[in-house]
């Protein structure tokens, strides 16, 4: 092929010439021989001299997530995958668009390399059920679905076929940690494997009471609570929020259910203590049905809500979002 022969001396300085005269052919690499170097030429140049010589052609790494997918998928279908990964530890969870399916292998691969995680499991059904877990597919990597998610300075152990848990929501738990003071005593109703009292007790010394239903989750909790270095402490209790007898009331309560939280709200007024802070959240377009379903609530047992904050966490699903309501009861 051409090259252009310099003295090694002059070699970085011509090769700056040749890029900058976009004379350079990028795809071979320079070779340095006796005291000289051969820079490889683009076709059709003439400005140096030129000669024949063997070059190494240079290895091409694929840059990106979309240059792994090339020739299997368009750019813009790479595109998209690319915002439908959730990655949790070493795992990651991939939601593969139907007519893509038949080519989840290629896919699984390519994610693997392009996360450098261990596990690619694809979405098989939407969330269900009272426990809220989905059912999934390893597409590539280890057949391992338990992993340690770190998380703001904590470490949360799950089975992400066993349990909830949606990173997505960090940002969210950092805002109510911030929040909340040294001393609370605060009920978190649907904990999962603990990630908002987690969270809240490694900064803060309070006792937190978590309980869920689901008893996978409260085993990854009671992991979680010998896993992390903790202010505050942490009650697990495995059962139907309904069926738990509390002795005391709360000075903050959490409601992150976001589909069914509000069928549980004249149980939250019950247990909030006068002055108490409601952490509700809900799947809506807007904020006012979350924020008339709280003081609908309050109202039946003569109470009022003054509503502190509200935010959209997240985007559930098209013009829907997970919304998040702070209220201060009082009466
Ligand atoms: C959306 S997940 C949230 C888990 C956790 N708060 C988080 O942010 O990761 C809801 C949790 O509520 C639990 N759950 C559903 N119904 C319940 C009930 N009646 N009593 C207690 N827990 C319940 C489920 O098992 C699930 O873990």
């Amino acid at each position: 092929m051409k090259a252009v022969k310099v003295p090694l001396k002059q070699l970085n300085d011509v090769r700056k010439i040749l890029m900058e005269e976009k004379l350079m052919n990028m795809d071979y690499k320079i070779k340095t021989e006796d005291g000289f170097g051969y820079i490889p030429l683009n076709e059709n140049t003439d400005s140096y001299e030129v000669c024949d010589i063997e070059l190494e052609p240079l290895k091409k790494y694929p840059k990106n997530f979309t240059d792994l997918l090339k020739g299997i998928l368009t750019e813009e279908e790479s595109e998209e995958l690319k915002t439908s990964f959730d990655i949790i530890g070493d795992i990651v969870i991939v939601e593969i668009p139907e007519n893509l399916e038949s080519k989840k292998s290629e896919i699984g691969e390519a994610t693997l390399r392009f996360t450098k995680r261990k596990s690619v499991f694809m979405k098989k059904s939407a969330i269900h059920g009272t426990t809220r877990i989905r059912d999934l597919e390893l597409i590539a990597g280890e057949d391992n679905s338990v992993t340690i998610h770190k998380e703001h300075g904590t470490r949360l152990n799950l089975n992400v076929e066993e349990v909830y848990f949606s990173p997505r929501l960090a940002t969210e738990r950092k805002r109510v940690s911030d929040s909340v003071e040294d001393n609370e005593k605060i009920l978190d109703m649907f904990c999962g494997i603990g990630p908002f009292p987690v969270v809240i007790a490694k900064n803060n010394n309070v006792d937190v009471t978590a309980v869920d239903i689901n008893d996978r989750a409260i085993e990854y909790l009671k992991n979680n609570i010998k896993l992390n270095k903790l202010k505050g402490t942490i009650r697990p209790i495995c059962s139907d929020i309904t069926k738990v007898e509390f002795k005391t009331k709360f000075d903050r309560i959490i409601m992150n259910l976001p589909g069914l939280a509000y069928t549980f709200l004249d149980l939250a007024i019950d247990l909030i203590d006068d002055g108490g802070i409601i952490n509700y959240y809900e799947f809506s377009d807007s904020f006012g049905q979350g924020i008339e379903r709280l003081q609908n609530a309050a109202s039946k047992k003569n109470k009022n809500v003054e509503i502190l904050n509200t935010r959209k966490v997240k985007s559930s699903s098209p013009g829907m979002w997970h919304v998040a309501i702070d209220a201060k009861i009082t009466g």
